[in-house]
């Protein structure tokens, strides 16, 4: 399996310190850095666009991992390509012709990933696997840092898991909502191997205490598989 990689959320970092948080997390110990773009529309809250990402480009060069909640996708994604994002990733009942836009997002020069929410079905997958490079796994309906991680996802991991394996393709496997130091282990265990955390890192004093400790826990999974 693929080395983890963790990816901090800075939806909950502190806005009006975006670089600083930035540089912290990555100097911290995190992979990359989470970047969630919400419309009011997909989701009912407003976040952050191509402006913010450009601003925090400079901080870091470490891969910007954006996550589209906006419905249409499309328009917004050459301009996310131009302001220095590395991954891109939206969500198939938000796209009107899936395979499209993945490659659109290739053709941009990112990486493409399909997002899944905790009820999305994952036939979505069945004639894309060629055109991926990160499936994520929404383990919180979203919208919002801060929530429970709902337990049914893990059964999704392993599923998809399982789909990649098979596929024999070099495809991420990443999770988001509700990942903490407590329960990272059995979401490293069911086959994940890219995790989102927003509150678990950006709410405590620490942050590599806490990416260190998350760390500990994967590697520990890893160890009992
Ligand atoms: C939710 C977002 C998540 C969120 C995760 O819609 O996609 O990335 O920030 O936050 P936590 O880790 O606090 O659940
Ligand atoms: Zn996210």
């Amino acid at each position: 399996m693929n080395p983890a990689r963790i990816s901090p959320s800075i939806l909950s970092a502190d806005f009006a310190r975006l670089g600083e948080e930035v540089r912290s997390v990555i100097d911290a110990g995190a992979d990359m850095i989470h970047f969630d773009v919400m419309d009011n529309h997909y989701v009912p809250n407003l976040t952050i666009g191509p402006l913010v990402c450009s601003a925090i480009r400079p901080h870091t060069q470490a891969p910007i991992d954006v996550h589209l909640m906006v419905k249409p996708v499309d328009r917004i994604i050459p301009d996310f390509a131009s302001a220095g994002a590395n991954i891109i990733s939206f969500h198939p009942e938000a796209s009107e012709h899936i395979d499209r836009t993945l490659a659109l997002i290739r053709d941009s020069g990112c990486k493409a990933g399909l997002v899944f929410n905790p009820g999305t079905p994952l036939h979505y997958l069945d004639h894309v696997m060629d055109r991926l490079d990160l499936i994520l796994l929404m383990s919180v309906n979203p919208g919002f840092g801060g929530q429970g991680f709902i337990p049914e996802t893990l059964k999704k991991i392993a599923a998809v898991r399982s789909r990649i394996d098979q596929s024999g393709r070099d495809i991420w496997l990443e999770v988001d909502g509700g990942i903490k130091i407590d329960n990272i282990r059995e979401i490293a265990r069911a086959g994940a191997d890219t995790f989102v955390a927003g509150s678990a890192i950006f709410g405590a004093k620490n942050y590599s205490e806490v990416i260190a400790a998350m760390r500990s826990e994967i590697q520990q999974a890893s160890e009992a598989m």
